[in-house]
C-alpha cells in the first residue's frame, strides 16, 4: 500500500535511537539485574495534593470535552506565571497541549514546511528531528562545543543560517548537556535571530531544574522579542509527572490565532480533570523540583567524582536538568558502541550520545534519576569496563 512521504522522513528517527534502553528492558523483562540510567523519567512521585485534586476533578464529572485553547483556570495560572517575566500577558498568549512534545509539533507544523530550514544546536534532545522533519523542513545544525560547555554561541548560530532558516528551537536548561543559558547570551542570541527575521522556539521544560550560579533566562523576557517568541513547556519535569500530558505553548496572539486550528484538529482540546490538576500545580509552589534539583545536583557530583583523575571517562559538568554527558571518545570506542559493550558485559543501560546528534557521538548521556548508591555502582562499573577496553586495545597492539 502507498503511504504519505511523512512516514519516510520519520522512519528513521523512531525507536533506533532508543535501541539500547529498548534492549536493556526486554534484558530486563527476562530477569537480568541492569541498572537504567537511559530516559529522563523524574524518580519522584508527583505531590500526593496534585493527584488527589485530578480525582476530585474527575469524580467531580469534569470528564467532558474542553475548548481548543485550554481550561480557564490554567490560562488564568499560565498569564499570571508569565506575567511575572514580561508585562502584557494574556490568556490570549497561551494555547495547551499533551505536554511539551505535542506543543512542539504544532508549533513547528504552524511555522515552516518543506523547503524551510530550522536552526538547533547539536548536541539536540533526541525528538526534535523528528519534529522537524515532520514538516518536510529540514534541519540545520549548530555545533554546540565542550570547550563552551555545550553554550550556543551567537556567532556560531550567524554562520550556521543559510537563506532557508526560519526557526530557531532553542532548548535552555538544555538536554543531554545540562547547559543554562544566561541572560547575555540570549540577548546575542536574539539579535542574531532579529537580523535574519526568525522566529524563536524556546523549550523550557527544565527551567525548574537549575542547580545553582546562572539564573533561567528566557528569550520571551525580552521585550524585543515578544513578536518571534514561542515558549513551549510542561509540569513534566517541574511536577514529576510526565504521565499527565500537560503542557502548553506561549507566543504572540496572532500565532496563537494561527495555530489554534492547528491544535484543534490535531486534539479538540485537553482533558479538564488534568487541567485542573495543571491549575493547581502552576498556582500554589510544591517541593517537587526543589527536591529534584537537590537530587539532580547531587548526583552529578557523585558522577564527577567517580572520574575525578581518570584519564579515559570524562564527565561534563551540567548547570541543570536531569543528565550529565560522559567522554568516552579516549576509550578508543565511540559512544554507540561503548554503550552495548556496557549493556552486555557490565548491565548498565545508558544513552549513546549519537542518539542527541552527531557532536555527541563520543559521548554517554547517564541519567541521574536513580539512587546515589546505584548511580555509584554504574559508574564504577562504566569505570572498570573503560579500563578493560584500553588493556585489550593495548593487548592487541
Ligand atoms: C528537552 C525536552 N523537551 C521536551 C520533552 C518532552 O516533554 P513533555 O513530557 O512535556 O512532552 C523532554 C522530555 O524528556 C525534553 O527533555
Amino acid at each position: 500500500m502507498r503511504y504519505a512521504s511523512i512516514t519516510d522522513r520519520l522512519a528513521h528517527l523512531g525507536s533506533g535511537r532508543w535501541a539500547v534502553h529498548l534492549a536493556a528492558r526486554r534484558m530486563k523483562a527476562a530477569g537480568e539485574d541492569i541498572i537504567e540510567l537511559t530516559i529522563g523519567e523524574p524518580d519522584i512521585a508527583p505531590d500526593r495534593a496534585l493527584l488527589d485534586e485530578a480525582a476530585r476533578a474527575m469524580y467531580a464529572g469534569r470528564t467532558r470535552y474542553s475548548n481548543g485553547r485550554g481550561e480557564p483556570s490554567v490560562l488564568d495560572a499560565l498569564v499570571e506565571k508569565y506575567s511575572k517575566r514580561r508585562k502584557g500577558v494574556t490568556e490570549n498568549n497561551f494555547l495547551c497541549f499533551p505536554g511539551t512534545q505535542t506543543a512542539l509539533y504544532s508549533v513547528m507544523a504552524g511555522l515552516v514546511e518543506a523547503g524551510d530550514g530550522v536552526v538547533v544546536g547539536d548536541p539536540l534532545y533526541a525528538t526534535y528531528e523528528g519534529v522537524i522533519a515532520s514538516t518536510g523542513a529540514h534541519m540545520i545544525p549548530v555545533p554546540l562545543r565542550p570547550e563552551n560547555r555545550f553554550h550556543m554561541k551567537a556567532e556560531d548560530l550567524e554562520r550556521a543560517i543559510t537563506p532557508e532558516a526560519r526557526v530557531l528551537l532553542l532548548n535552555t536548561p538544555h538536554n543531554p548537556t545540562g547547559a543554562v543559558l544566561t541572560a547575555a547570551e540570549i540577548a546575542a542570541i536574539g539579535e542574531v535571530c532579529r537580523k535574519h527575521d526568525l522566529w524563536i522556539v524556546c523549550d523550557e521544560v527544565y527551567e525548574q531544574l537549575i542547580f545553582e550560579g546562572t539564573p533561567f533566562a528566557s528569550p520571551f523576557d525580552i521585550p524585543e522579542l515578544a513578536e518571534r517568541t514561542i515558549v513551549v513547556s510542561s509540569i513534566s519535569k517541574s511536577h514529576a509527572a510526565p504521565g499527565f500530558r500537560s503542557g502548553w505553548a506561549a507566543g504572540p496572539e496572532e500565532f496563537c490565532e494561527k495555530v489554534l486550528p492547528v491544535s484543534e484538529t490535531m486534539l479538540f482540546g485537553v482533558q479538564p480533570f488534568i487541567a485542573d490538576m495543571t491549575a493547581m500545580a502552576l498556582s500554589q509552589h510544591f517541593e517537587t523540583a526543589d527536591v529534584m534539583r537537590e537530587n539532580y545536583r547531587r548526583r552529578a557530583a557523585i558522577v564527577e567524582k567517580a572520574f575525578a583523575g581518570n584519564n579515559l571517562v570524562t564527565p561534563m559538568p551540567p548547570e541543570g536538568g536531569m543528565f550529565i554527558l560522559l567522554d568516552v571518545a579516549a576509550t578508543g570506542l565511540g559512544g554507540e558502541e561503548f554503550a552495548w559493550e556496557l549493556l552486555q558485559e557490565e548491565k548498565v543501560a545508558v544513552m549513546p550520545g549519537r542518539s542527541f546528534g552527531d557532536q555527541a557521538a563520543g559521548f554517554l548521556r547517564i541519567s541521574l534519576t536513580v539512587p546515589d548508591d546505584v548511580l555509584a555502582i554504574a559508574m564504577e562499573r562504566i569505570g572498570n569496563l573503560a579500563s578493560r577496553l584500553v588493556m585489550l586495545a593495548e593487548k592487541r597492539a
